[in-house]
């Protein structure tokens, strides 16, 4: 039988800077939006197009040495980012509208970039053409002829390491969107600990761990048993350690790797049930993070763990009503089987924390609903107990253009999740993303510890930046570059 899944992870664009055009490669330009000096008239005409240097505008030119004009609006780095992105996806279509006419398929092109172009421009650049023309297909028809690669016409001393750093984390956000978007049918938890197994092979100081449901009876992981225990596909924990020589702090992420969601017997309406299967999407970032981590050899200890679980519905399925032991021996008075994502990192927190005595814990997990409500969809939400670590998270999440808002752990709320059958009450009503931050903090003791609810942003329905429909891979950049933020 045919495979029928793109390979996960999929390949990106090579990126390449160079100083010199090649002939016969298709060249595009990048337009700055009219000035007031150019007057009413705009921008001066090329090849017969006036441009309009919008961002996010592509211009298509009939002849003439340059093909593409893209916009880049009032030249603020982000602009480049969506500037890059559209142009991919133009260039895409044209490679595809050659092809159709009966054309041999040009594979590379160029992109030459402004004098004043800075590192900061280039990176963002990169991002858009990196990202921007993602997507995930699972289809009959043979592959077309895509492109291969980029090349970026710039003479900016430092844009060969900085795209070094870039491509790493473009892969990470692209290898997380391709875990997010692998349909459930075949994204069982063992898949996901065997695809986590299988991509980190290779790199050095990086092993991946997969404990399997017996070991997980064994030691008393019963949030993970509870929620993986209505699917016949059975639950995993995935352990990815990054041991680089001599590093001194350690950080444990921790990532809600529910393979699907179905609310289980507290059963979500069938309408957007199917959006459930990027319900991992904050296992997958962790997935893909270490390794972007371990592959820019970052001198930081990490622990990935990704308690995966399909939330089913069967006659072994748990209970709302149910009295749940967690790892460590904390019990959970179920309200909602629904509010499965917080029963699984309830266990993975204190085994991670025990276990490996982390010097800061940093959780992603889309977690509710009213977080989608408070922050849109665009945003994350952080929940910190120290000033210090959300901020490196809202600074890591700035440098690689992906937003972050804090968000407060109200101890006038902490009561609401005490329990009076078992400890620790896991439904209890209230603010929604507030009181499931409250029951995860139940389970950290006194780590610093940031919580990252990324229920709005880990998927899109609408193209923005380097985001296209699907899975988004948000925080996985951030979290690279919060693990760089302690090298
Ligand atoms: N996976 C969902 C949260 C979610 C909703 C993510 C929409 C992305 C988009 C989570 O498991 C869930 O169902 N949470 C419930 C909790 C409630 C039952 C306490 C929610 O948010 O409604
Ligand atoms: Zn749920
Ligand atoms: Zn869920």
């Amino acid at each position: 039988m045919r495979n029928p899944l793109p390979p996960v992870p999929g390949k990106l664009l090579e990126l390449e800077v160079s100083d010199d055009l090649r002939r016969g490669t298709p060249l595009a330009t990048l337009i700055a939006a009219p000035s007031e000096e150019d007057g009413d008239a705009g921008l001066a005409e090329i090849g017969g197009v006036r441009p309009t240097g919008k961002a996010g505008d592509v211009q298509t030119v009939p002849a003439g040495r340059v093909r593409w004009l893209a916009g880049v609006g009032d030249g603020e780095p982000k602009q480049y980012r969506k500037a890059g992105a559209a142009l991919v996806r133009a260039v895409s279509s044209a490679l595809e509208e050659d092809v159709k006419a009966g054309q041999k398929a040009f594979r590379a092109f160029a992109v030459e970039l402004p004098e004043d172009a800075g590192a900061e421009h280039v990176e963002e650049l990169a991002f858009g053409l990196l990202l921007g023309g993602y997507r995930f297909t699972v289809t009959a028809e043979e592959p077309k002829p895509s492109l291969r690669t980029v090349r970026l016409i710039t003479r900016h001393k430092d844009a060969t390491d900085a795209l070094d750093r870039v491509r790493e984390l473009a892969a990470a956000a692209a290898f997380a969107r391709d875990l997010a978007n692998t349909p459930s049918n075949v994204k069982t938890p063992a898949w996901l600990a065997d695809t986590a197994a299988r991509v980190a092979g290779g790199i050095p100081n990086l092993t991946v761990t997969a404990r399997d449901e017996k070991w997980l009876a064994e030691q008393g992981f019963g949030g993970v048993l509870a929620v993986g225990g209505g699917s016949a596909a059975p639950p995993r924990l995935i352990e990815l350690e990054y041991r680089p020589r001599g590093a001194t702090t350690h950080l444990l992420l921790v990532g809600k790797g529910i393979t699907f969601d179905t609310g289980g017997l507290s059963i979500k309406p069938a309408d957007g049930m199917h959006l459930m299967r990027t319900d991992m999407a904050g296992g997958a970032v962790i997935i893909a993070a270490v390794r972007a981590i371990a592959a820019l050899r970052l001198p930081v200890k990490v622990t990935g763990l990704v308690p995966a679980a399909e939330n089913h519905v069967s006659g072994s399925s748990y209970r709302p009503g149910d009295i749940v032991r967690h790892y460590g021996g904390k019990t959970t008075e179920v309200g909602n089987t629904d509010a499965e994502g917080r029963m699984v990192l309830a266990d993975a927190l204190v085994y991670g924390i025990k276990k490996h005595k982390p010097d800061a814990v940093i959780d992603a997990a889309t977690l509710t609903g009213a977080m989608k409500v408070s922050l849109g969809v665009r945003t994350g939400g952080v929940f910190a107990t120290e000033d210090a670590l959300a901020e490196r998270v809202t600074k890591a999440g700035e440098r690689v253009g992906e937003a972050w808002w804090r968000m407060p752990l109200l101890e006038d709320l902490a009561e609401t999740v005490q329990g009076s059958l078992g400890d620790v009450r896991q439904a209890p009503g209230g603010p929604g993303g507030i009181v499931a931050a409250l029951f995860l903090r139940e389970f950290v003791g006194d780590v610093p510890w940031a919580h990252l609810d990324i229920a709005g942003p880990a998927r899109a329905d609408k193209s923005y930046a380097d985001v296209v429909p699907g899975a988004t891979g948000f925080a996985a950049r951030t979290l690279v570059e919060l693990v760089a933020s302690y090298a």
